[in-house]
């Protein structure tokens, strides 16, 4: 008895332990449709916001650019397929949505 108190416990503190470590996609980019073409850590129809955030790591003007890129839309930055134009989103939305993706740098 004593045992399968302590695997339970021990099961529970994993599972804490594993969804602390996953990073998951915001509310806001689940509203906005942004999950349809993008994923955390892998490329779906455009590139992983991990590997967006570690390309302008250390760019002091990424914040402008990014959500510059969001409003507006276009390609050319990870190859031809572009990304659309989202100009219902407001300011404080994109700037969190930005925010959110920068932090995700290594
Ligand atoms: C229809 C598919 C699609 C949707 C929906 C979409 N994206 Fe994209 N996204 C792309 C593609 C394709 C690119 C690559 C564009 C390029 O090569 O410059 C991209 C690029 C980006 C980049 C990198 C921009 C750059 O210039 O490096 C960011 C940041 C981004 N998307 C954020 C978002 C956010 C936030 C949302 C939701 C509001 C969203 N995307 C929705 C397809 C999409």
């Amino acid at each position: 008895m004593k045992s399968i108190i302590v695997s339970m416990v021990a099961a529970a503190g994993l599972m804490v332990a594993g969804s602390a470590l996953a990073v998951d996609m915001p509310d806001l980019a689940k509203k906005n449709s942004c999950v349809a073409c993008h994923a955390i850590d892998k490329k779906l129809v455009g590139p992983a916001w991990q590997a967006v955030a570690d390309k302008y790591k250390g760019d002091a003007s990424a914040k402008d650019k990014l959500s510059a890129k969001i409003l507006k839309g276009g390609s050319g930055n990870w190859g031809t397929m572009p990304m659309p134009a989202n100009p219902k989103i407001g300011d404080a939305d994109r700037a969190a949505l930005v925010d959110f993706i920068l932090g995700l740098a290594k």
